[in-house]
């Protein structure tokens, strides 16, 4: 078991990549601390690392609010002593230009996208200088590697979560902290879907994406929640401060379509 004795927290683990990590993580030997707005949800993830025989924990937590990440935090120290990994995973996207989107809307896409993970690290680091060690794992997107139509906010936040992980890798380095990101492409989850369900013709908007996609699928959480398992294991132990992209070869082109093949 590649986690076995490691105290994991997983935000955004009610449902999608957050869940398949908790629960790969879980079967690695991590106790894991789900992290969630979504509590029933959150309690059904809960009861898979159960049933797998796993040991979890389930945390209400609003990742945009300071005092409820903070609380996380500490709940988790106090109930199994420490915490090696961190995975900031909660997030959402926003299909909205500018000139359609309010201010509160601007400013809660980047509390949640972004912010959480200021307030992760603040109460984490100091656990994990204290013990020696430790893993964060953010979650970016190759939409914060290369812009993206309809999209400004949410590449915004993602692309400010790149620098902001590789700014984290300098200065915590040396407490023997690494600090990485994942940048998944078209990961079939709820929220992908919900995204699918609300356009004009799902269908062909399916057929469309997945030309765009060298391997010719949607990747799965699970094939993310696989690369978010090796950043956060010693199997990547000399690395830090790079953005993992898992995206099917979507950024190995400027253009591609398996049409023209
Ligand atoms: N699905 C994709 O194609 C894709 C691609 C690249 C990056 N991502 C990123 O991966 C992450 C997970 O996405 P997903 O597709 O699994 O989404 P999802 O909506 O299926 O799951 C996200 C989870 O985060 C939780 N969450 C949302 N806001 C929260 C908050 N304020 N506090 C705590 N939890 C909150 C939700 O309740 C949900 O359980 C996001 O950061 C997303 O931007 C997704």
């Amino acid at each position: 078991m590649k986690l076995a004795g490691k105290v994991a927290i997983v935000t955004g683990a009610a449902r999608g990549i957050g869940r398949a990590s908790a629960v790969l993580f879980a079967k690695e030997g991590a106790r894991v601390t789900v992290a969630d707005i979504r509590a029933e949800m959150g309690r059904e993830t809960i009861s898979m690392i159960e049933n797998a025989g796993g040991e979890a924990s389930f945390a209400l937590t609003d990742v945009s609010k300071e005092d409820q990440v903070k609380k996380t935090v500490d709940e988790t120290v106090g109930r199994w002593g420490r915490v090696d990994i961190l995975f900031n995973n909660a997030g959402y996207p926003q299909v909205k230009r500018v000139e359609e989107t309010s201010e509160a809307e601007w400013d809660h896409l980047f509390a949640v996208n972004l912010k959480s993970i200021f307030f992760g690290v603040k109460y984490a680091v100091p656990i994990m200088r204290r013990q020696g060690g430790g893993v964060i794992l953010n979650m970016g997107s190759i939409s914060g590697l290369v812009g993206q139509l309809r999209t400004p906010g949410y590449v915004a936040s993602k692309g400010a979560v790149v620098l902001l992980t590789k700014s984290l890798a300098l200065d915590y380095g040396a407490d023997h902290i690494r600090v990485n990101c994942l940048c998944p492409g078209i990961t079939d989850t709820p929220a992908f879907r919900e995204h699918i369900s609300s356009s004009a013709d799902p269908e062909a908007l399916i057929r469309e994406r997945q030309t765009r996609v060298p391997l010719g699928r949607f990747l799965t959480p699970e094939d993310v929640a696989r690369a978010a398992l090796y950043l956060v294991s010693d199997d990547s132990e000399g690395i830090t401060g790079i953005a993992h992209l898992v995206d099917g070869g979507m950024l190995a082109a400027a253009e591609y379509s398996s049409a023209w093949l």
